[in-house]
């Protein structure tokens, strides 16, 4: 990681604890994944090699900046999904500042829109960080929009158990994927696809 992109993290992280710290309203929070996160799915990616990522849920970004790093070296792409403007704009901004825009491209809408859109087998990681409460409606695009052999990673895990129960036991019980519960940030489910 080059010292422009470390600065960058490390003031995303500076103004997403204080601002979700002073903020109460939800849409104006950051709600960034953790540091130990980042350099979690920075190795998924270069284990894989994985070079079409999606992911759901942008925020101003910092999440993306992690994911478009890590594939840099071979040419990865990171297609973000976000729905609230005023965060696509301070994303934006953040990928322009990081030197990484080129391998970023971002999408304004519902990201169970752009599932329906998405072609089958178009991505090999998937990153799920958004709307909890839709993620058993997305499952099915979620699955078929992931090639075999490719790696769906859930946020909030362990932070929102409960919540997440009834998503996670679907994908368990779906014999075409490999699961693995990680305690790292706010918890990471990992669903591989078999077949
Ligand atoms: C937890 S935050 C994402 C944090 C980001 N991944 C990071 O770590 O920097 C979740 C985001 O999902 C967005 N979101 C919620 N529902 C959505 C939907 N249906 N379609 C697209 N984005 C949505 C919210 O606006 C919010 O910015």
């Amino acid at each position: 990681m080059n010292a422009t992109l470390k600065n960058l993290l490390e003031e995303l992280e500076a103004f997403g604890h204080a601002n979700d710290a002073l903020i109460k309203d939800r849409p104006a929070r950051m709600l960034n994944i953790t540091r130990d996160t980042g350099d979690f799915l920075s190795v998924l990616i270069k284990i894989m090699s994985a070079k079409r990522i999606l992911e759901i849920g942008t925020s101003n970004g910092y999440s993306t900046l992690w994911l478009a790093d890590a594939s840099r070296p071979f040419d990865g792409k990171v297609t973000t999904v976000e729905m609230s403007r005023f965060k696509i704009a301070m994303a934006a901004e953040n990928f322009a500042r990081s030197g990484l825009a080129e391998h970023i491209t971002q999408i304004e809408g519902d990201a169970g829109d752009v599932l329906q859109t998405a072609k089958d087998a178009a991505f090999d990681l998937i990153f799920l960080d958004s709307d909890r409460a839709q993620y058993d409606g997305w499952w099915p695009d979620l699955k078929r929009v992931l090639r075999c052999g490719g790696l769906l990673v859930v946020d909030n895990a362990t932070s929102h158990a409960e919540e997440m129960a009834p998503f996670i036991k679907a994908i368990q019980a779906d014999g075409d994927f490999v699961t693995s519960l990680v305690p790292v940030g706010k918890g990471e489910f990992l669903a591989t696809r078999e077949k």
